[in-house]
């Protein structure tokens, strides 16, 4: 097993230096602590530094790039969220254009706020029967791409919250024919390399992200940019970038972390473990509970770690199973009206399963609950995401909005898409749509003010 960055910071560790410099626990913590503090560094030569790229840091994230099918790696310490402010500053910059699939994660939108970046939106269609978002398919994107060529890039997520894969090759020769990058959100795929699966950019993303910390036996916070083969930046000028959206001290145990996740993993069945686990039991739960597990068989392709179960099907809303499980010291995680999304890595055991199966069927079960399955009304945009995000709010009433703008993000699971994003016009549609979704239309939501008329001011 070679770590160069784990094993690089355990050897100056136990070479017992004299630190007089950052951290000022110098090593030595308390408790649970112990150990980590070990090898809590900053940058010094056999550390390596991240932003300058050099050093063991450096050699592990080459590693990592050879394990995920990319030309390079990068490692991170503020997640997800901060690869995808790397990528969105890299491909699209200031004041650019942006085809995103609407469904995707908050952070985009908030990268979009503070680049100032024009979202053209791509509504997924919705998976029938399953109430949730299908892969954005090649004619939307053509047409986007078609309608709006000063676009410089298209963002989409794969896998989703609940594990559904989109296939990318055919969207990356899309993307590649109109000139455009590909940008990836695979903050719930780090986990792939390792169970057989390819990576967003060994389908043709120009890059990608994913979040170590959140299928992978890493530190939480921990996360990767994947490079692609194409992709015209140099990790420089990829880092300088991700460093404006990160701290000056980046911690060494994530990004060790991550480099021991990797070196764990290489060569192991580990995850197909897993996989197979996910598998056995997604069967065990269609057969010996009243809960419909989703399956490969919904006509989707699925990730193959995750445990998505429609609780709803057997009567039984997922936020109150989620409430059940939880008096039983049971946390999946996340729960919406009609799922439980449980997340089964190679860290997860036989007996774990059996545990969450014999609470599964230990739930009260009764006549199917069903959600109507329809898309959130077309958002109507009033005012640029930055515009609305860093500026003023004040509370209203969401059932008495309409005509308002949004302050902030209404986006209810499932299917988890902004039904209203900032900037928005929250209108009757809406407010129905939501309602209909049982959704609370009679708490409050941060709106725009208006502006006030002169007479009105104090
Ligand atoms: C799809 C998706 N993308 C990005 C993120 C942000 O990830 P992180 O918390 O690692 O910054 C999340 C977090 O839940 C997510 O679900």
């Amino acid at each position: 097993m070679t770590a160069p960055l784990y094993d690089s910071l355990q050897r100056f560790a136990d070479s017992d230096p004299l630190r007089l410099h950052m951290p000022g626990h110098k090593g030595r913590m308390d408790g649970l602590f112990r150990d980590t503090a070990s090898i809590d560094f900053t940058e010094l030569p056999p550390t390596g530094n991240l932003y300058t790229g050099e050093g063991p840091i450096a050699d592990a994230e080459a590693l990592f790039a050879r394990a995920g099918g990319a030309r390079d790696a990068l490692f991170f310490t503020c997640g997800a969220t901060q690869g995808i402010y790397t990528m969105l500053a890299a491909a699209v910059g200031r004041d650019g254009t942006l085809i995103l699939d609407r469904g995707c994660h908050r952070s985009v939108y908030h990268g979009m706020a503070l680049l100032d970046i024009t979202p053209v939106y791509l509504q997924p269609p919705l998976l029938p029967g399953l109430g949730l978002p299908a892969p954005v398919s090649g004619e939307s994107l053509e047409q986007a791409l078609a309608e709006h060529p000063e676009a410089s890039a298209v963002f989409l997520t794969s896998p989703s919250y609940y594990g559904v894969i989109t296939d990318l090759r055919p969207l990356a020769e899309i993307c590649r024919r109109h000139g455009v990058f590909l940008l990836v959100d695979q903050a719930h795929g780090a986990h792939f390399p390792f169970a057989g699966l390819p990576t967003a950019v060994e389908e043709g993303a120009d890059l990608a992200v994913v979040s170590a910390h959140k299928t992978l036996p890493a530190l939480g916070s921990s996360s990767i940019l994947y490079v692609g083969h194409r992709a015209p930046w140099d990790r420089l000028r990829l880092k300088s970038l991700a460093q404006i959206f990160a701290t000056t001290s980046p911690s060494y145990p994530i990004l060790a972390s991550i480099d021991l996740a990797r070196a764990s993993l290489e060569g192991t069945e580990d995850y197909r473990n897993a996989a197979a686990l996910t598998l056995e039991f997604r069967d065990r739960i269609r057969r010996e509970t009243p809960f419909r597990p989703m399956a490969e068989d919904d006509g989707i392709s699925l990730d193959p770690c995750r445990l998505t179960v429609d609780t709803a099907a057997g009567g039984l809303s997922g936020t109150e199973a989620d409430r059940l499980l939880r008096e039983k010291n049971i946390y999946v995680e996340m729960a919406d009206p009609t799922y439980l999304v449980a997340i089964i890595t190679c860290r997860d055991t036989r007996a774990d399963l059996e545990r969450f199966l014999a609470a599964l069927k230990a739930l009260p079960a009764g006549t199917p609950l069903r959600h109507e399955d329809a898309l959130p009304p077309a958002p109507v945009v009033r005012q640029r995401i930055r515009t609305a995000v860093f500026g003023h709010g004040e509370p209203a009433v969401l059932a008495e909005a309409a005509g308002r703008i949004s302050a902030q993000f209404v986006a209810p699971y499932p299917p988890g898409i902004p039904v209203i994003a900032p900037g928005e016009e929250i209108t009757e549609k809406h407010i129905a749509y939501l309602k209909n979704k049982s959704y609370n239309v009679s708490g409050k939501v941060s709106v725009i003010p208006q502006a006030r008329k002169k007479e009105d001011l104090p």
